[in-house]
């Protein structure tokens, strides 16, 4: 994150502000997030497209009513894939023209919703979806514009949970056998749609280029075809999100402007070679923009040496703050906040409080082998995927997270409490 340092005594300030002051303010674990770091990501991304291009964020990634209101102020859309995530989007006062709506299944009432909110674009996923948006939009006297979510075939470099374009998997409509092609004629033929064009998202955490590429290039091959088939050229193509970031030292990821290049020139040579009128492009970021803005502040409970093995640090949150460690293997580093070491360094294993063997944040670390009960820690690059994938596992509270900005830090989720955990039980 853009404004995190360290001051002459080693402690980390975010925003300014010290991270101990932050414990004691807000307590932890906690996620911190720092705005401007995410309104100049945001920024990045819109310059690297200009105006011939649309950015939607991915909310999926995290969502709150500041994300939303920092969206809307920085000129982005907004991708959601739920009627929660729908719900805030709309609460915070996202116009519905700007939202696009996803997912595999939603449900007759996430559509109506949808649709009488006017958002502008509902991405379809499955023929049966087809025609069910398009009789409740029928119903409804509307005309809903949607996007056709295609399956490239391509094999994305990253876990396997996480790629979503090559065929065995549950999303989209396959190229492959003609079924895009299928569904494309389905969709022209129903009056309560407007094919507004083609999606295809081909995974998360991705590094290289080429796998765009290969997709960019796919579904310009299918506006050809729907071209030459049917006579019309649909105005445009959404090449979703997926670009990765650093969560260690090791990871070397490519900037809004690589990403933004790359996709212009493949469609643009695309659409030259078929004689197309180049369509408008969007993308959906959801990690490039938010992970690098947040980390997870942790407060060691207890250091337990295993002879000839690691050192076991205890935190004070674990798999139910962030469970992509446990989830996809996934690779984060770890540092001491509160105060400076000259100690060595001792091979740790950051572990959470469940009751779980399983529960590792950080698997595999250097921390200063005077690490002790109370220090501070923090787990950088938590902003994407940990408090919206968080749980109540154990009955764990969720985190709040807290935005830090100009020296001052503001509460936007706050941190859950017994009474909203007993508040669901009604038993
Ligand atoms: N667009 C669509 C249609 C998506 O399905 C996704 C992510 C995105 C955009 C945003 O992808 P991003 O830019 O954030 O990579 N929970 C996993 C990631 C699942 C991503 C699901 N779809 C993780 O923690 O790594």
């Amino acid at each position: 994150s853009r404004t995190v340092t360290r001051d002459a005594q080693g402690a980390l300030t975010v925003g300014g502000i010290e991270v101990a002051r932050l414990a004691e303010e807000f307590g932890t674990p906690a996620y911190f997030m720092d705005e401007a770091d995410f309104r100049a990501r945001c920024r990045s991304w819109r310059e690297a497209f200009g105006t011939e291009a649309d950015v939607f964020y991915a909310g999926k990634a995290f969502l709150s009513r500041a994300i939303v209101k920092w969206l809307y102020e920085e000129g982005l859309n907004l991708d959601v894939c739920s009627g929660g995530e729908l719900a805030t989007a709309l609460s915070a006062g996202m116009p519905a023209e700007r939202i696009a709506f996803h997912g595999n299944n939603k449900s007759e009432a996430e559509i109506e919703r949808a649709v009488e909110a006017g958002v502008g674009r509902i991405v379809l996923d499955s023929f049966q979806e087809i025609v069910r948006v398009a009789h409740i939009a029928q119903r409804l006297g509307k005309v809903q514009p949607v996007l056709i979510r295609v399956t490239v075939g391509v094999e994305a470099h990253t876990h396997e949970f996480i790629a979503t374009a090559h065929e065995d998997q549950k999303f989209g409509i396959a190229l492959a056998g003609g079924q895009a092609a299928e569904a494309v004629r389905r969709a022209l033929k129903l009056d309560g749609l407007e094919l507004l064009g083609i999606h295809s998202h081909i995974g998360s955490q991705i590094f290289d280029m080429a796998g765009f590429e290969v997709s960019a290039r796919r579904v310009v091959q299918l506006l050809a075809a729907i071209r030459d088939e049917h006579g019309v050229e649909l105005p445009e193509i959404d090449l979703g999100g997926g670009l990765g970031i650093a969560y260690t030292s090791e990871d070397d990821p490519r900037e809004p402007h690589e990403i933004a290049k790359a996709l212009s020139e493949i469609v643009a040579r695309e659409c030259d070679s078929a004689g197309l009128r180049a369509p408008r492009i969007s993308v959906e970021p959801g990690r490039a923009i938010v992970g690098p803005t947040a980390f997870t502040l942790y407060r060691v409970g207890t250091v337990k040496p295993l002879e000839g093995l690691r050192t076991y640090v205890s935190v004070d949150g674990g798999m139910s703050d962030n469970i992509r460690t446990a989830l996809y293997d996934a690779e984060y580093s770890v540092a001491l906040v509160s105060r400076t070491s000259t100690a060595e360094p001792m091979l740790s294993r950051v572990v959470g409080k469940h009751c779980e063997s399983g529960d590792i944040v950080v698997k595999d670390a250097f921390l200063p082998a005077d690490l002790a009960p109370g220090d501070l820690i923090a787990v950088p690059a938590t902003g994407a995927y940990c408090r919206s994938m968080a749980s109540n596992y154990n009955h764990a509270l969720r985190p709040p997270v807290v935005a830090v900005h100009d020296g001052e830090a503001r509460v936007i989720i706050r941190r859950e409490t017994e009474e909203d955990l007993l508040a669901l039980d009604v038993g």
